[in-house]
Order: C-alpha cells, then structure tokens, then sequence
C-alpha cells in the first residue's frame, strides 16, 4: 500500500501512475487495477459537473468526492484536490480545509495549485501532518490571468520561475509535485534537480510518474487536451446499455417474469 513516504522516496525504474476519480464506483475499479495515487482533481468540475472551467468547484463537492473515493479505495493513496479560493486567502481557513480533508473525508494528502504564495502554507501545512502535493506548470485555477490552458515554461525566464518555485516548495516540505502542461526538457530539468518525484500531465515521458483525469482515458470526455490519451471508449458502451434499457422498456420485454413477485396471499385490491 502506497503511503505518503513511498511516494516521497519512489526511485523506481517503474513510473508512479496517478489518475484521478470522482465516486466509489469508479475509484474502485481504479484501486483493483493498482494505480498508485487516486486524485480527487477538481477536474470534476470540468469533468462531472458541466462546469466550463474548475473555479466554480467547492469545498463541499471535493469533500464529498473524497470521502466516496477514500471509502473505495483499499491500497492507493488518496489526494483531494483543493479547489479555487479554499486556500491562500487566510491561513487559518486553509490549514482547516485543507485538514477537513484528512479528518472527515479520510484522504491522505491534499493538493495545491501553486506559486509563490502558497510556500508558507505548504511548510505550516506539512508541519501540522497534512502532507502536501504540489502542483506548477499549467495551474488551471490561474486560467484567467493565464488567458487560456496555454503551454507553461516556454521561454529561459518561465521555465526557471518553476524551477524555483518547485525547489522552493520542495524545501517547505512537499512530498511531490505535479508538472502540467511544460515542455519535456523543462519537465525532465527540474526532476533532475529535486529529490521528490514529479508527476507530468502533458510534461513528457521523463518525468517520475504520469497522470490523467479518468473521463478523459475512459473516453467520457466532451473534449480532451492534446496531450491526452483514449483508452477505451466507456461512452459508446454506456450509450449501447441505456439504448438497449429504453428499447426493452418500451417492447415490453422488461421487467420479465424474472424480474416480477405476484404474492399469491394478496386478493384483487378493487
Ligand atoms: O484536477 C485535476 O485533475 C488535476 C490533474 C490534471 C493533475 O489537477
């Protein structure tokens, strides 16, 4: 079982695998197939709510998803996401959602978008036992002082402001960080330089670990990113079983006796 150390430690040749999942169903099938990191990603937003970006996604809708995917999960290790504006503001608020997270939803580690405010907050967060992923790159909460999902580090300056910044919070004592959507050279010169291992979404194979959001590899995703990948195509075999249950319904052929109780002891009620 994958716990915050192993991970910190990872110097396998075997790459971390992280997806992320939103409900007991799916984190479960997640588990069984032995990914090592279960992120409840405020992706969900994009990815269950019908939101058009993650902003709008709550405190609330993560710890709800997180206790889901904790109660399924047997071995990996589970990392709540915090969303927009649940952090950073005040310190005191962010230690106590980030902590709900550990205390009633049973995660094991939180993660945070970064920069350079929340460098504080992962030292004070890793001190008080609540251990810290930390995420740079493509950071999609910053989206509207971004401009877009755009490429991150693609110029010298960028690309050693997350150099920096991951150092930087390596040092305040985070245990990995995720690297979004950063050219490959970039993404493999700061796993080079840090000891904690780095998870790429859209960062090259050279990074330690790799991660998707799940709607994305199942091929639930109205639309996916370019660095993406389709593993299956989970949406056609959903729309083939609810067709077929519409079809059987309206022929009459379900509910079949099988599926019926007539109790001989109650009489014709009219
Ligand atoms: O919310 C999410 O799914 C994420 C991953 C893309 C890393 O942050």
């Amino acid at each position: 079982m994958p716990t915050v150390q192993h991970v910190r430690q990872h110097d396998d040749d075997e790459p971390l695998t992280m997806l992320t999942a939103y409900d007991a169903p799916t984190a479960s099938i997640v588990d069984d197939a032995g990914v090592d990191v279960i992120l409840v990603g405020d992706s969900v937003g994009n990815a269950n709510l019908g939101y058009d970006t993650t902003l709008p996604v709550t405190v609330d809708e993560i710890a709800s998803a997180t206790g889901a995917v904790a109660r399924a999960t047997d071995e990996a290790l589970v990392v709540a996401d915090m969303p927009f504006l649940s952090f950073g503001a005040d310190q005191s608020e962010s230690v106590r959602n980030c902590g709900r997270m550990l205390k009633e939803e049973d995660a094991d580690a939180v993660k945070l978008e970064c920069g350079p405010h929340t460098v504080e907050l992962t030292e004070r967060l890793t001190d008080l036992g609540i251990p810290v992923m930390a995420h740079l790159g493509l950071t999609p909460q910053h989206v509207n002082q971004l401009g877009g999902f755009f490429r991150q580090g693609t110029d010298q300056d960028a690309a050693e402001r997350i150099l920096e910044l991951a150092r930087r919070h390596e040092d305040a004592g985070a245990f990995s960080l995720v690297l979004e959507h950063v050219p490959a050279n970039v993404a493999a010169d700061v796993t080079d330089a840090l000891d904690v291992p780095t998870i790429g979404i859209g960062a090259g194979p050279d990074t330690d670990g790799q991660v998707l959001v799940i709607t994305d590899v199942l091929g639930l995703s109205e639309r996916s990113p370019p660095f993406s990948r389709q593993f299956g195509d989970v949406k056609s075999e959903m729309e083939n079983a609810v067709g077929d249950y519409v079809e059987a319904v309206e022929s009459g052929e379900f509910p079949a006796d099988e599926h019926s109780h007539v109790e001989e002891d109650v009489d014709s009620l009219y």
